[in-house]
């Protein structure tokens, strides 16, 4: 991690991802959490007040100490146990079938191997586990796609490494998931080539 990565996108991201532009589509991805969570890419917390109050505990994996830091206030006034369990979701430190939920929001862009990451929650959800995410990804209009490409080289360098052009849910299949629920539309208040979002709820196939 760079100076930049490590002292200037996390404050990015806690203001970019603001509930100003995000909250609608964080109460849509945070409903239906249940028991046990996993979170990967817990960033600053911007999720933690939409946890319904069927989750027990939460265990948040990221790699940025600022994050963290800048989680502190709404951790403390969450009723859920949270607790920074991992800094790496590309190899998570736990058990086979340990959650009933994840949760991946605005992340499997940034993380390099998002394929990896997608398979290590397959391996950690226990059966009927459910996987919640809403994702920005290559957008379904050929015109936004174009400037998706061209930009892409730039957002990586400003933004800690996130792609605009992954593709969501060929993504969370390939890693061995169903999905049961899968919701694609453009963010309002956000220019499309980062806005293409894919909010969904998926299952780890037999
Ligand atoms: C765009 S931010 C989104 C943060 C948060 N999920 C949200 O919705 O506000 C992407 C997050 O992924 C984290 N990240 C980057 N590489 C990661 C990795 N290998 N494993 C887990 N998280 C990672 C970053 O530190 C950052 O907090």
């Amino acid at each position: 991690m760079s100076l930049y990565n490590d002292h200037v996108v996390p404050r990015l991201v806690n203001i970019a991802c603001a509930p100003s532009f995000t909250e609608a589509n964080r109460k849509r991805v945070c409903a239906g959490l249940s028991g046990r969570v996993v979170e990967i890419g817990f960033g600053s917390g911007l999720n933690v007040p939409y946890y319904p109050t069927t989750v027990e505990s939460v265990s948040a994996v990221e790699p940025a100490d600022l994050g963290w830091k800048l989680a502190r206030s709404r951790i403390d006034d969450s009723p859920v146990r949270i607790e920074r369990s991992g800094l790496d979701g590309q190899s998570l430190p736990f058990e086979d079938n340990t959650f009933d939920s994840a949760l991946s929001t605005w992340t499997l862009c940034t993380i390099p191997d998002a394929d990896a990451a997608l398979r290590e929650i397959r391996r950690v959800l226990a059966p009927g586990g459910t996987l919640h995410f809403v994702e920005h990804g290559l957008a379904p209009d050929e015109n936004v796609r174009r400037w998706q490409h061209r930009l892409e080289p730039i957002q990586k360098r400003v933004a800690g490494g996130c792609h605009l052009t992954r593709q969501i849910a060929d993504l969370v299949r390939g890693a061995g998931f169903e999905i049961r629920e899968l919701d694609t539309f453009y963010e309002e208040k956000t220019p499309k080539f980062f806005g293409a979002l894919s909010l969904g709820v998926a299952t780890p196939t037999a």
